[in-house]
Parts: C-alpha cells; sequence; structure tokens
C-alpha cells in the first residue's frame, strides 16, 4: 500500500490572519484542499502554542480561536473535506511531547533560531560567561520546548507535508531529527514530515505595509482578511515605496519597494488585462517604473484593484459564517473529534512500538508470571 499523503498545519490564535498568512500558506492550502492530492488535511488552532508566550493572558487566545476559524472558513477552507480543530482538546499531543522529550537535548532546542533569539532579548547568549551578573530573564520551559510540542503536533497526524511559511522550516527540521531517532530506537513507527513552502520568494516573507520585516501584528503593519474594501485601500495608498523616487519622471527601485513586492505575490496576467491594459505584464510595469515617468499612485490603484478582487469573496463568507457562530464551533467540534481519533491511534502505536502498553502485552505478564513461578518451585 502507498503511503498516504497527509497534511497538517495550523496557526496560533493570537489575532485575525492577514496577507501574510494568505500567501504564506493559507493560499496553498486551500489550493491543496481542492485538488484531491491528498487522503486528508488537519487544519489546528495551536490555543496550547500560543500559551506559551501569552500565558498571563488566556483570555487573548481563547477570544481569538473564532478569528481564526472565521478566517480559515473565509479563506475557503471547507469542513467537508478538511478537519478543522482545537490543538489543547487533543491531550494525545502533550503525552507524544513528553515521550520526545526524551530524544531532544537543551543544547539542541537552544539551536532552533526561535528559542535563540527568545533567549538572547532575554540577556543569556553563547559568550556569556559563567559568573556573568547582569539580569537575565528567565525563559519559562514551555516556550523552550515547544519546537517538541511542535513534533508531536504534525506526527500525531503521520503528516508527510507541512505547508507553512520559511519561519517554520527549523520546527520541522526539528520535528525529522525526532522521527528518525524514535524509529531508529523502537522501531519505524513515526512518519518522516516534509515541509511544502511557497514558490515565490514575495509569498515566502510578505513585508508589512511598512516595508520592514515580515508583516505581523506587533509592528501594526497589516492588510488583514477581515478588512473592508475602504482599509485595504487607504492602507495601501500610504504603503512604504521608493523614498528616493520624488517625482513621477524619476527613476525607481522595484527591489524593496512594497508595491511591487505585494504585485510580485498577488499579481496573475489577466490583471493586466482588466484593470490597467496599456501593460501587457507585471515586467512592463517595472520596466516603466525603473526609467521613470510612472507614478507610485498607478501602481498603488492597480494593487488595490487585485487586493478587493481577491479579498471580496473572503469578506463575503466572513460575514455569512459571522452570522453562524455557533455553526462555526460545530464544526470546530466535529473536525476536532476526527483528529482525537488519529491522535489516538498513532499515540497507540508509539506505546507498542516503545512496549510501555503494559495491560495488552500479554507476553510481558505471561513471562514474569512464569519466572516468579520458576523461583518458587
Ligand atoms: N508554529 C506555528 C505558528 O507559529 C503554529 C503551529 C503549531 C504549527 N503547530 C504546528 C504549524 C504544526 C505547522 C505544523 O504559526
Amino acid at each position: 500500500m502507498a503511503k498516504k499523503k497527509i497534511i497538517l498545519t495550523g496557526d496560533r490564535p493570537t489575532g485575525r490572519l492577514h496577507l501574510g498568512h494568505y500567501v504564506g500558506s493559507l493560499r496553498r492550502r486551500v489550493e491543496l484542499q481542492n485538488s484531491g492530492t491528498f487522503d486528508e488535511i488537519f487544519i489546528m488552532i495551536a490555543d496550547a502554542q500560543a500559551l506559551t508566550d501569552n500565558w498571563d493572558n488566556p483570555e487573548k487566545v481563547r477570544q481569538n480561536i473564532i478569528e481564526v476559524a472565521l478566517d480559515y472558513l473565509s479563506a475557503g477552507l471547507d469542513p467537508e473535506k478538511v478537519s478543522i480543530f482545537i490543538q489543547s482538546e487533543i491531550a494525545e499531543l502533550c503525552e507524544l511531547c513528553f515521550y520526545y522529550m526524551n530524544l531532544v537535548t537543551v543544547q539542541r532546542l537552544q539551536r532552533n533560531p526561535t528559542v535563540k533569539a527568545e533567549m538572547l532579548m532575554r540577556g543569556f547568549s553563547e559568550q556569556a560567561e559563567a559568573g556573568d551578573t547582569t539580569q537575565k530573564q528567565g525563559l519559562p520551559i514551555g516556550f523552550f520546548c515547544y519546537p517538541i510540542s511542535q513534533a508531536a503536533d504534525i506526527t500525531a497526524f503521520r503528516a508527510t507535508t507541512v505547508p507553512a511559511g520559511a519561519d517554520q522550516e527549523p520546527m520541522v527540521e526539528q520535528t525529522r531529527e525526532i522521527v528518525h531517532k524514535f524509529n531508529s530506537l523502537y522501531g519505524e513507527t513515526l512518519v518522516e514530515p516534509e515541509i511544502l513552502l511557497p514558490d515565490n520568494a514575495a509569498c515566502m516573507r510578505l513585508p508589512g505595509t511598512d516595508g520592514k520585516a515580515k508583516m505581523s501584528k506587533s509592528l501594526g503593519n497589516c492588510i488583514y482578511l477581515s478588512d473592508t474594501a475602504a482599509e485595504v485601500k487607504k492602507k495601501v495608498m500610504g504603503m512604504y515605496t521608493d523614498p528616493d523616487h520624488l517625482r513621477i519622471e524619476d527613476p525607481g527601485k522595484v527591489e524593496g519597494n512594497c508595491v511591487f513586492t505585494y504585485l510580485d505575490a498577488f499579481c496573475r496576467p489577466e490583471h493586466f488585462e482588466k484593470y490597467l491594459p496599456e501593460y501587457e505584464s507585471l515586467d512592463a510595469l517595472k520596466d516603466h517604473y525603473r526609467r521613470g515617468g510612472l507614478g507610485d499612485v498607478k501602481c498603488k490603484k492597480l494593487l488595490i484593484n487585485i487586493l478587493n478582487e481577491l479579498l471580496d469573496p473572503i469578506r463575503e463568507r466572513r460575514h455569512y459564517f459571522e452570522e453562524r457562530i455557533e455553526e462555526v464551533y460545530a464544526i470546530l467540534e466535529k473536525g476536532t473529534k476526527r483528529a482525537h481519533e488519529v491522535a489516538g491511534e498513532t499515540l497507540r502505536d508509539v506505546r507498542n512500538a516503545m512496549r510501555i502498553n503494559y495491560f495488552e502485552d500479554k507476553e510481558l505478564i505471561a513471562a514474569q508470571a512464569k519466572a516468579y513461578a520458576e523461583q518458587k518451585a
């Protein structure tokens, strides 16, 4: 039998989803769902992981589960085709994580880029000497271990494929190491996953509207899937472009120019015919911008049209589901039930492989009974 093709991916419920989430993974998930090439798809709302850096604010996580679920359904995930579920409801994930913790060293976790960055922020560094007295702020173990918990998420569903952004690469790599170690210690049990990255650089790491770093809620540089057409227009009109492109006649830079990065991520050839027929392609538009004589506003208007065309059906579906919140929770409950089944099967396999399934282990019981009987005889 050919190995089943299974997807597991997810998001932390700490806010509404934005265009970075969309081009980084969400759009791909919807395509894969509709392609019919996967045997099963699981989409996880990672509330337990969100708590690893929001433990002081569980209410934020609690309120945002519905926002992420609404964004998923609005973006076109179909509950008939995918199981959308809530991480903390699947207790098996904690148990898997507990066994995997034995297979990972503290030193290995410290090399994980996310963990490392967090430790640096708290005053820890590789150079810090023993006896260093500078104030350091402790790093909670829960946060420290979340790469291991993410390996539990992925392996519990026997995922072969994890569609995600480049920031998740170290997590999937860590998972592969755990799988490898587990299988070589206890026998072939777990499935080694692969990350599926966006196929274009602009989508890999969509910058915020300020042109800085990536789109992120804490930087306030996001365009949300639930933004109105007027909000999108305002955000795009205020977008960072080329600071040296002062007059229309000036030659402009396309690299690092947010409007063009977004066009790279969202524009399709047919958009030109529809919204800007005097150019035949994005390359032609870029050439003109570079030569000079093309204003920012014209490019921004094109982008506004493209984004609103994309977001209109998403907004419409959101309005539909916003009037059916109970139904959305029922969808999550159904998905969670299915996720629970599969994680339970994997956990049984894991316990069998580790031979810690004592009550089902008739051989163990019989052998020990026999040994004691012989001792007495
Ligand atoms: N770490 C992901 C994020 O920050 C969320 C997540 C948790 C996830 N478990 C996962 C993603 C498993 C992919 C696979 O958005």
